[in-house]
């Protein structure tokens, strides 16, 4: 007989409490806190076999060692990325841990096109403009992507997604990507990645070698105007470099799913606060800018699939067997 689980499931919003609940299995008991998990939420585990954490849950050493301590054995991580764990330390403490690899690639490199298309035809502003009969063009002069260069950073699994939209359009697709040999794409070393490229989509991971890869010293090598989207977490782009190069006219457009500093932010309404991040606020001020919250994987499909694995996940560790989705 299988036996039950308590699960601590961490930044619940509302759409995870619809999504979760109507498909948790009986033997597992699902308990939700708005809270992130964090050193100061750690002692919530009380009592919990395992938690389910989202990417702005923080998984540092010292919240491992706050879970061990509570007898905590399994972190369910209801993602793909996961930079926000420290992984030696985990196995250290023989924490183990389960991620949800692939969701739906297609839902991010979907949105990376989105916000592409959004900054350059101006339908953002279009669709205020014609909320208040502002009928006028002058401003919204847009460019084709056709037989644009769009400039691929980390050619994995929605990489490749988006590599395939892009290649629809007519564009010339290069990319950069240590690991991977692809024929989708022509592969360039980031210099002449940088140097080609009218559009640069960013989706490797946070690592320490992509930590800061988009600064002062990468920006200067990139055409003049160029588009730059990073739809794959914050800190891979140096954001005061990208504000200096947004005033310097360098990059003409800029669209962001996330944020570095987005854990103090990003899925809240903030709308009645002050708020603090006066890097944020910049970056709200400019034209060219479009900023989402971390929306790229939150399509209908995606959720599914992230319930679905995350239960699995679940099942699999409560039955002792391997982790097909383990992380270490
Ligand atoms: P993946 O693991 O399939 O692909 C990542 C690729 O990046 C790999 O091919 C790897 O070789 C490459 N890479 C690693 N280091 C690199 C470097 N220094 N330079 C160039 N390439 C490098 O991961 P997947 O599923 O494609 O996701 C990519 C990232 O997207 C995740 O790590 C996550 O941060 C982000 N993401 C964002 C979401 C959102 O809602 N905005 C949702 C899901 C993922």
């Amino acid at each position: 007989m299988t036996s039950k689980i308590k699960v601590a499931f961490f930044s619940a919003q509302k759409y995870d409490i619809q999504a979760f609940k109507p498909h948790c299995p009986s033997h597992i008991e699902l308990v939700f806190f708005s809270e992130a998990l964090s050193e100061h939420t750690a002692s919530l585990v009380a009592g919990f076999d395992a938690v389910c954490c989202f990417v702005n849950d923080n998984l540092n050493a010292q919240v491992l060692t706050s879970l061990k301590q509570h007898g905590l054995r399994f972190i369910a991580l209801r993602c793909a990325g996961f930079n926000n764990l420290d992984v030696a330390k985990a196995n250290e403490l023989g924490i183990q841990v389960a991620r949800v690899p692939a969701y739906s690639p297609e839902a991010v490199a979907e949105h990376c096109l989105a916000l592409i298309l959004t900054l350059s035809r101006k339908t953002h502003k279009a669709y205020n403009r014609v909320k208040e009969n502002n009928f006028d063009l002058n401003g919204l002069l847009g460019f084709n992507l056709h037989q644009k260069t769009v400039g691929v950073i980390g050619l994995g699994k929605i990489g490749s997604a988006f590599v395939k939209i892009m290649n629809g359009f007519g564009c010339r697709v290069i990319y950069h990507d240590p690991g991977v040999n692809s024929e989708l794409a022509e592969h360039v070393s980031l210099s002449e990645l940088y140097q080609s490229s009218d559009i640069i989509a960013l989706h490797c991971p946070l690592t320490e070698a992509t930590h800061h890869l988009i600064n002062e010293s990468a920006i200067s090598q990139m055409k003049d105007s160029v588009m730059v989207v990073n739809t794959s977490r914050g800190a891979i782009i140096d954001t005061q470099a990208c504000i200096n190069a947004l005033k310097q006219r360098k990059i003409a457009y800029l669209a962001l799913d996330v944020y570095e500093q987005e854990s103090e932010l990003f899925f809240k309404d903030r709308s009645s606060q002050i708020i603090e991040d006066d890097v944020f606020q910049r970056l709200l001020t400019f034209p060219n800018v479009l900023i989402t919250g971390h929306q790229g994987f939150f399509t209908e499909e995606a959720v599914a699939e992230i319930v679905a694995t995350t239960f699995t996940n679940l099942a699999q560790f409560i039955n002792n067997e391997p982790l097909k989705n383990q992380v270490s």
